[in-house]
């Protein structure tokens, strides 16, 4: 399992490193890959999609990179399993909401619910993990 994400200042790399422990708990292998690090190709060659990125500009995904590759994506994932994750400050979680709708518009089916913490994954360190063991259950 590759998890790919995006972080600016560590919060969503840290729910990217807990939820890869729940992953490995629940037995399988994981690679954490900073989404600069990834082609579309590769990324879909993979069976579930787990994909973080924290709230950036106003209410989106991170824009430069994280944001391509997601567009990029329209047309290729109908019925593929996706997972979604990232950290944010101060907004209602808006971007994931509008991050979910564009994934399902494309087809994908979202596998778990989706994690949403504010900053810092610190105290929720098991949710996370049990974010990555939800996912192994479901493809198991
Ligand atoms: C340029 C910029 C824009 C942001 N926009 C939002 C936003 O629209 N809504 C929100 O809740 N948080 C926003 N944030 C806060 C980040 O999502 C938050 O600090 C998050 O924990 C950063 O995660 P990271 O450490 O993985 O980069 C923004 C932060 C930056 C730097």
């Amino acid at each position: 399992m590759k998890i790919v994400y995006y972080s600016g200042t560590g919060n969503t790399e840290k729910m990217a490193k807990l939820i890869g422990e729940g992953v490995q708990l629940s037995g399988s292998d994981v690679e954490l890959v900073e989404v600069s690090n990834i082609t579309k190709e590769e990324l879909l060659k993979e069976e579930v999609l787990i994909l973080g990125s924290p709230a950036c500009g106003v209410e989106s995904i991170e824009e430069t990179v994280m944001e391509p590759l997601i567009d990029s994506l329209e047309g290729e994932i109908n019925g593929k399993k996706v997972a979604l994750f990232g950290s944010y400050s101060w907004g209602q979680g808006e971007w994931m909401e509008d991050w979910e709708d564009k994934m399902k518009s494309y087809g994908a089916d979202i596998i778990v619910n989706s994690l949403i913490l504010l900053e810092d994954p610190f105290g929720n360190e098991d949710e996370c993990r049990e974010f990555g063991k939800a996912i192994i259950e479901y493809v198991k």
